[in-house]
């Protein structure tokens, strides 16, 4: 069953591109989340799935549940599975200088996922989204997707099988022509349904979500996939982006197009508990690509939400509350030993380890993380960033 927000607000969970929100303060919902958009679960079966036709084993985030739903990625893996080829679509809306952790997510697992499936990506830079949106001038949309590019390309993109294109700079020719396209297929009530526009909201954020929809399609990009107009697309995102989706997906099949498949992250919280996603408009909750170690450390000694007990003696004897540790949540995300995870989870939880020592490990994990971004991001040159984003063909992308 598809939905609106307006469905989603009234049960007080609400997540959205723009707002993600768990009831009363409370964790996000992840069940009763696939029920309202009308996802499918990611279930053992098919990640089981991924590990023989990949023949390596699956990516941590999908082992632990942090890509957890999906639409039609069965399809896709039957497709591939008889010798058919796919190809990867995601993005970043460049809203900020520097990426925090969670904007890393779907970018990780998306270089796994090329790696794996040796397939071609188009990675979408929404600065005009982000113009109308965050009210930022054009030029500083543009500068800021471009400086986001570096943090894309430094997650370690093959060169030979990726596009990164800037909106500003791509939009027209076959691309606007789908946008133009799908755009006929939305009545405004509808879009106001799915994105809860308002009649306040200025035109340029109702013209935008076509935009992001049409990469779905293979023939907005001629100079990759000519005459491979049934190529299918899958889209590696959080679960926020989903509306978008939902749409392109609705207009899809009316326009004799492949609806996208997806596959759908959850959030990395923020550094205060589960209630939200990690988020850039608060500094404080979120641990960025440009934290120094000590920034790091200070950050989740200060504000990383623990579920230890109050004192150590409480603690040897409850042991603390996983359900809403964050520092474990944290290195279930990036600690990538499954042996050590589950050691620190049975120590902590019985008590025998403490919040510090967790803080510690976890400490030591994201600095190791940030820093070989860090390294990585420095290497990343201007004419690299060019050679990305060049319109040309990519010759060995399914190599
Ligand atoms: P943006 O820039 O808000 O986010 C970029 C990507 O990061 C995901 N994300 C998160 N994942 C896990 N935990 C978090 N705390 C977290 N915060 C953000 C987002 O879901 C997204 O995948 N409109 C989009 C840009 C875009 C796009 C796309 C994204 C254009 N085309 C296709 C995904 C797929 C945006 O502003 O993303």
């Amino acid at each position: 069953m598809e939905v609106d927000k307006k469905e989603i607000e009234s049960d007080e969970q609400v997540v959205n591109p723009w707002e993600v929100s768990a009831k009363d303060g409370g964790k996000i919902d992840y069940d009763k989340l696939i029920d309202k958009f009308g996802c499918q679960r990611l279930d053992q079966s098919l990640i089981d799935r991924v590990q023989r036709l990949t023949s390596r084993q699956p990516h941590v985030f999908l082992r632990r549940g942090v890509f957890f739903a999906h639409r039609d990625f069965n399809e896709i893996l039957d497709a591939y599975e008889k010798g058919d080829k796919f190809y990867l679509y995601t993005g970043r809306g460049p809203s900020s200088e520097a990426l925090h952790l969670g904007h890393l997510i779907p970018f990780m697992f998306t270089k796994y996922l090329q790696e794996a499936f040796k397939v071609p990506l188009v990675i979408q830079l929404t600065d005009d989204e982000k113009c109308m949106w965050k009210n930022l001038s054009v030029e500083e949309s543009q500068r800021l997707a471009r400086e986001n590019a570096k943090d894309i390309i430094a997650c370690g993109f093959d060169v030979t099988k990726t596009f990164i294109f800037s909106d500003f700079d791509y939009v027209g020719g076959a691309f606007y022509k789908n946008m133009v396209k799908v755009s006929k297929c939305v009545t405004l009530n509808k879009a106001m349904g799915i994105f809860g526009f308002s009649g306040e909201d200025h035109i340029g954020k109702l013209s935008f979500p076509p935009v992001q929809a049409v990469p779905s399609f293979p023939s907005s990009f001629p100079h990759l996939f000519p005459g491979k107009d049934n190529l299918r697309c899958l889209i590696p995102c959080a679960i926020d982006q989903d509306p978008y989706f939902r749409m392109t997906r609705d207009v899809a099949p009316r326009l004799g197009y492949s609806k996208p498949a997806l596959i759908e992250s959850s959030f990395f919280p923020a550094l205060q508990g589960e209630n939200g996603k990690m988020s850039a408009s608060d500094p404080n909750s979120a641990i960025y690509v440009t934290d120094t170690a000590k920034d790091i450390k200070n950050k989740i000694n200060r504000y990383a939400f623990s579920g230890g007990q109050d004192s150590i003696e409480k603690h040897r004897e409850l042991g603390a509350n996983l359900e809403v540790d964050i520092p474990v949540k944290y290195l279930s995300f990036f600690l990538e030993d499954d042996t050590e995870l589950e050691h620190v989870k049975k120590e902590y939880g019985e008590g025998r380890m403490l919040t510090g020592e967790v803080k510690k490990r976890l400490t030591e994990v994201l600095t190791e993380m940030v820093e070989r971004h860090r390294r990585a991001r420095g290497a990343v040159t201007d004419e690299m960033v060019d050679a990305f984003m060049a319109v040309r063909p990519l010759p060995s992308m399914f190599e």
